[in-house]
């Protein structure tokens, strides 16, 4: 379990599968992922036996996001570990749409990117985001990620073309949470 401040990260477990197949069924969050398609039960179970199998590791650095009432409201990972260059990408999904814009994203994050940068020793952190997900780019550069470019029209979604910006922290630049 790693501490922050209004949430937890915890390992997954397959008791979160119900409601992870609910989060990634629902089109007003999926629209945000690549995640067009939607997944049945049976594909997110094969998926999330495959993870909860093995140790949370440095390849596959998945969490699950509670509150610190225990309520699990998410899942968030450090994906693509290239050990060479000290970096990763990161990935985020309040899936629990009621929880939204109340700062749990923002300390997920936090407390993410913070064990990225200490315990796994990532020197650089980058995301994707859709240039309409205002909300996301807002939490992200609250929590100290900054642009670093845009993908011109590399998303092709709710029948128009849009551009996908890249984000980043580095381990140097970044502001700790006090
Ligand atoms: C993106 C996401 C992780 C952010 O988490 P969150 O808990 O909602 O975000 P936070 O409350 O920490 O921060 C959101 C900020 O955006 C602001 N915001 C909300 N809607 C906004 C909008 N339409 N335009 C600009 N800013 C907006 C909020 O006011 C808040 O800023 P503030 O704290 O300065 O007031 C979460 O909303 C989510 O998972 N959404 C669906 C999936 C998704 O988009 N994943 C990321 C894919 S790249």
């Amino acid at each position: 379990m790693i501490e922050g401040n209004l949430v937890n990260l915890r390992s997954p477990e397959m008791a979160d599968l119900e409601r992870n197949t609910q989060w990634i069924n629902d089109r007003e969050v999926t629209r945000f992922l690549s995640m067009r398609y939607g997944m049945s039960q049976a594909a997110e179970e094969v998926w999330m036996k495959e993870v909860c199998a093995k140790p949370t590791s440095y390849e596959r650095a998945f969490f699950a996001i509670e509150t610190k009432d225990g309520v699990h409201i998410g899942n968030t990972n450090l994906f693509n570990a290239q050990a060479a260059d000290q970096k990763c990408e990161l990935g985020i999904m309040i899936g629990d749409k009621t929880c939204w814009s109340q700062g749990y994203g923002a300390d997920a994050l936090r407390t993410l990117v913070m064990f990225g940068f200490d315990e796994m020793n990532m020197n650089r952190i980058q995301l994707f985001v859709f240039d309409f997900n205002e909300r996301a780019q807002a939490c992200y550069r609250k929590v100290g990620f900054v642009d670093e470019g845009r993908r011109r029209e590399a998303l092709f979604t709710e029948g128009a073309y849009h551009d996908v910006l890249l984000m980043s922290v580095l381990r140097d630049e970044w502001q700790r949470p006090a």
